[in-house]
């Protein structure tokens, strides 16, 4: 059986699997409507979310499916104080498949270590959003055509965007991949993003300052919200709210072939008057999300009952309640019973980095 936590979890090649699927879910929607039939996805969402959520129901509903599960934690037995292992141990008792949103970074890969049934990380904290990054890739397939050879600039929030950390993961492991990142100081791309992902894999990145010195070399552009729920101080989040504006003055720069990305919800870092733009293709990458969805979901549930599909969720060089994270927000410190697991930093000897949150040690 596999979870799908992190992106990496699923090889690059099973990762393309599913977007040729999602493609052939696309060309030939009535094949596969009744491919679920029986199945029960329950969509555990401790977080707000639209796109998300809804996109899961869909994906099942679409695939002749059923969902359960709710989208306001407060109204179930978590405000009694029940855990997420407690909870998912639950669920398993009542659904073939978990699709799981929480606010605390590493609440999936807790869950999915209390699982007997596939795990689905709908983004934890500001730490991943794999399927979010499923989505862009099959935009980016659908778009652009290839993952090899792309210069994508990540734009706004790369502190607490989840789906940037994510998206960056997976092009890592393609060939001539450039990362441009634009960001205010407040928001730039963590530690362990530049080191363990750009450097380790090679993937060469640069820090600039405004959108306009380096549209004309972009492939993709990827704009992201502020996240405000994530600040701990409001003044703050007031000095960067409206660091960049993308419209349509500042894309007179851009390639004509350039493709314009967000996971959205937009608020106000993409004028409306960059909608009607060929290049704003992020109307269309919320279809797609559906549409690899019902390919994980399905791929997901064909995996479940084998031995090959194992996810190693925790690293065999990880060393158990030997250090203490240092970020607030992970769920080792905000949950009970909740071991403490590090493992040795990749950029770094001697230094261990927090399994759940990628964070270091106190
Ligand atoms: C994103 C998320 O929740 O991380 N939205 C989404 O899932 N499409 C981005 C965001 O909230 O800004």
């Amino acid at each position: 059986m596999k979870h799908l936590i992190d992106p990496t979890d699923l090889t690059r090649q099973e990762t393309e699997e599913i977007i040729d699927l999602a493609l052939d879910i696309i060309a030939n929607r009535d094949k596969y409507s009744e491919s679920c039939k029986g199945k029960k996805l329950a969509t555990l969402f401790y977080e707000p979310s639209t796109r998300t959520r809804l996109s899961f129901t869909a994906a099942m509903m679409e695939l002749g499916g059923n969902v359960l599960g709710f989208s306001d934690a407060q109204n179930t037995s978590v405000s009694k104080g029940e855990t997420c292992a407690d909870t998912t141990k639950v669920i398993n008792c009542f659904a073939d498949i978990i699709a799981m949103r929480h606010f605390e970074e590493g609440a999936a890969l807790v869950s999915a270590l209390n699982s007997r049934i596939p795990v689905i990380n709908a983004g934890d904290g500001s730490h991943a959003h794999p399927t979010q990054t499923l989505t862009d890739l099959l935009t980016i397939k659908r778009e652009i055509g290839r993952f090899d050879n792309l210069t994508i600039g990540f734009c706004g929030d790369l502190k607490f965007g989840r789906t940037v950390h994510s998206l960056i993961k997976a092009l890592s492991r393609y060939s001539g991949v450039k990362v441009v990142l634009i960001a205010p100081e407040q928001l730039r791309l963590p530690d362990y993003m530049k080191k363990e992902v750009c450097e380790v894999n090679g993937i060469p990145y640069k820090e600039v300052s405004t959108l306009e010195e380096v549209m004309p070399e972009l492939d993709v552009l990827y704009m992201t919200r502020v996240q405000k729920e994530r600040f701990f101080d409001e003044d703050e989040f007031d000095r960067v709210k409206d660091c960049f504006i993308l419209d349509a003055e500042k894309l007179r720069a851009a390639k004509p072939e350039m493709r314009i990305l967000h996971p959205l919800p937009r608020v106000n870092e993409i004028s409306v008057d960059v909608d009607a733009d060929p290049r704003a293709a992020y109307f269309r990458q919320v279809e797609n999300g559906k549409f690899v969805r019902m390919a994980l979901i399905l791929t997901l549930l064909r995996w479940a009952g084998r031995d090959d599909k194992q996810n190693r969720l925790i690293p065999a060089d990880a060393v158990r309640n030997q250090h203490v994270c240092r970020n607030p927000r992970c769920i080792s410190n905000m949950e009970v019973n909740v071991d403490s697991i590090f493992r040795p930093a990749a950029d770094h000897p001697g230094e261990w980095r927090c399994v759940y949150c990628e964070s270091k040690s106190k």
